[in-house]
């Protein structure tokens, strides 16, 4: 069975690529490099021994997008993580934003319906819940105001999302991760962004090899049990196999809901400091850190109730906080040599 993967040269999507393939799909991908160095493409054909096409089109583009499925009619199901991401940035330029993350969707789903493909599992995020009142977040959490253009754009797209494909044959699953984060554990892949990391494991990894001189813990005035904030990290193959997981359900059940949406992340609130602990343990290295004041737009604590993946996806993440710091160093370590 064909899968397109939107961002496939991306970090999300090129660990998810080898999930699939590892699980017998046919895939290709659409990715225009924006932010990565397109290197993944060789991890994924040292990994698995496939070389995949990808088609280098900027998804906003009309035209362009629609070559990819006029060429892959075959084409069954899609996976749309093609998007920025940097929540600051959005904030200075929400108009890029909405521009790219709304209009390459758009084009997406135009062809979806156009082409006749039957599922649609789109890269969504916890930040749809904004601040919870209530922790952990299961999907009942309501949707609050969103705390960013970036966080708008999911909230916009999942809405979008199902208008488009309600009284259509396609079924569609959001998947809400929480912070996606580590790398394949063979050291052959992991996250190469173009641009210099903002989230906090890359910035760890970096610290630690020299690439930054220090890092700063944003925080720790929360009030958590040590002041600085908490997050539900989960390992980047752990949410791949969930996007494999995601797809095979809807193919095995023809009765599975037409829109349906599925928070991802592992049910463990881990602060800053203690994930820095965790890399300091695991590796052996001593973390050049300061505190400094808290990250505006941040919220003090998130974490996942993930009970319906488990039920519906069959899904349970195997990989911790120490799993996600090790695979981080030693793709930090190939990939500075
Ligand atoms: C946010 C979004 C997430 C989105 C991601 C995209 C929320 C809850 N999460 O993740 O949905 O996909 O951005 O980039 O809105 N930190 C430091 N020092 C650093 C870097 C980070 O202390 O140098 C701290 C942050 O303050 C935060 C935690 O580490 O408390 C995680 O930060 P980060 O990795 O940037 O992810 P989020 O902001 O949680």
């Amino acid at each position: 069975m064909k899968i397109l993967i939107t961002g496939g040269t991306g970090y999300i999507g090129s660990h998810t690529i080898v999930d699939l393939i590892n699980n017998g799909f046919e895939v290709i991908s659409a990715d225009s490099f924006l932010n990565s160095d397109g290197s993944a493409l060789q991890g994924i054909e040292k990994i698995t021994g496939r070389k995949i096409k990808n088609y280098k089109v900027d998804l906003t583009n009309k035209e362009d997008t629609e070559i990819i499925f006029k060429e892959n009619p075959d084409i069954a199901g899609v996976i749309h993580f093609a998007a920025l991401k940097a929540v600051g940035e959005s904030v200075e330029k929400p108009i890029l934003y909405f521009d790219n993350n709304i209009n390459s969707l758009l084009n997406i789903l135009d062809n979806i319906v156009k082409y006749g493909v039957k599922y649609f599992v789109f890269s969504s995020s916890c930040t749809v819940y904004g601040s919870p009142d209530k922790l952990p977040v299961d999907e009942h959490t309501p949707i609050q105001e969103a705390e960013s253009p970036y966080g708008r754009t999911k909230q916009v797209s999942e809405m979008i999302a199902k208008d488009v494909l309600s009284n259509t044959n396609v079924k569609a699953i959001m998947l809400r991760y929480f912070n996606p984060a580590g790398a394949h554990e063979s050291g052959k892949m992991g996250e190469s962004p173009a641009l210099p990391p903002l989230n906090l494991v890359p910035i760890i990894t970096e610290t630690a090899i020299g690439k930054r001189d220090s890092m700063m813990v944003f925080g720790d005035d929360y009030n958590t049990r040590d002041g600085s904030a908490i997050r539900d990290y989960i390992h980047v193959m752990d949410l791949a196999d969930a996007h494999t997981k995601s797809l095979q359900y809807l193919i095995d059940n023809p009765k599975a809901l037409d829109y349906d949406f599925f928070n991802l992340g592992i049910g463990q609130g881990v602060t800053v400091l203690e994930a820095i602990n965790a890399f300091e343990e695991v590796t052996g290295e001593k973390l050049n850190y300061s505190i400094a004041p808290r990250r505006p737009g941040d919220i003090p604590a998130i974490y996942a109730d993930y009970t319906k993946a488990k039920t519906l996806l069959k899904w349970n993440p195997k990989r911790n906080i120490e799993d996600i710091m090790k695979s981080a160093w030693e793709w930090e370590k190939v990939r500075s040599n």
